[in-house]
C-alpha cells in the first residue's frame, strides 16, 4: 500500500555537492518526490526536530550539525516507503553501511551521516507536518 514518509539531505552532502546524486537514487529506487525545498534550520528548530533524542548525549552536537548549513527536507511517497528508504539509507554508522546504500556511497561519519528518514509511522507524521503545511503536501 502507498506510503508517505519524511526525509532530509543533511547539510554534509549538501556541501559536498551531493543532492542531485542522492536525489536520483531515491527516484531510481521507486520514490515519488512529493514535496520537496531548501532552506537552512536555526539551532532551536532543529531540537525541536529531534526533541525526542534531547536526552542523549550526542543531541547537541546533532542539531549544532544539522543547523549548520542548507538542508533539502522532503516528503517521498511509494508502497513501503518508510521500511524502504531506511534500507536504502544503510545503518547509522556509515562504517556498518551495506553496498549501495546511501550512507555508504555519500556518509564521512555517524554525526555527518547525509540523510534522514523517518523511522515509524506516527515520526513520519510529525516530521511531515513539522516541515511542511498541508497544502505543500498534497
Ligand atoms: S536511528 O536512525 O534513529 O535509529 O539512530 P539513532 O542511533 O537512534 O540516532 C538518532 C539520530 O541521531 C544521530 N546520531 C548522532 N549524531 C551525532 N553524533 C552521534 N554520535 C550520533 N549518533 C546518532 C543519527 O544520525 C540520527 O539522526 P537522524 O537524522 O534521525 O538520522
Amino acid at each position: 500500500m502507498s506510503q508517505r514518509t519524511f526525509s532530509i539531505v543533511k547539510p554534509d552532502a549538501v556541501r559536498k555537492g551531493h543532492t542531485g546524486a542522492i536525489l536520483a537514487k531515491i527516484e531510481e529506487a521507486g520514490f515519488k518526490i512529493v514535496s520537496i525545498k531548501k532552506m537552512s534550520l536555526t539551532d532551536e528548530q532543529a531540537q525541536g526536530f529531534y526533541h525526542v533524542h534531547s536526552e542523549r548525549p550526542f543531541f547537541k552536537d546533532l542539531t549544532k550539525f544539522m543547523s549548520s548549513g542548507p538542508i533539502f527536507p522532503m516528503v517521498l511517497e511509494k508502497d513501503n516507503a518508510i521500511a524502504d528508504l531506511r534500507k536504502l539509507m544503510g545503518a547509522t554508522n556509515p562504517a556498518n553501511a551495506e553496498e549501495g546504500t546511501i550512507r555508504k556511497q555519500f556518509a564521512a561519519s555517524i554525526e555527518e551521516n547525509a540523510i534522514h528518514g523517518s523511522d515509524a509511522e506516527d515520526t513520519a507524521a510529525f516530521e511531515i507536518g513539522y516541515f511542511f503545511a498541508g497544502y505543500e503536501v498534497k
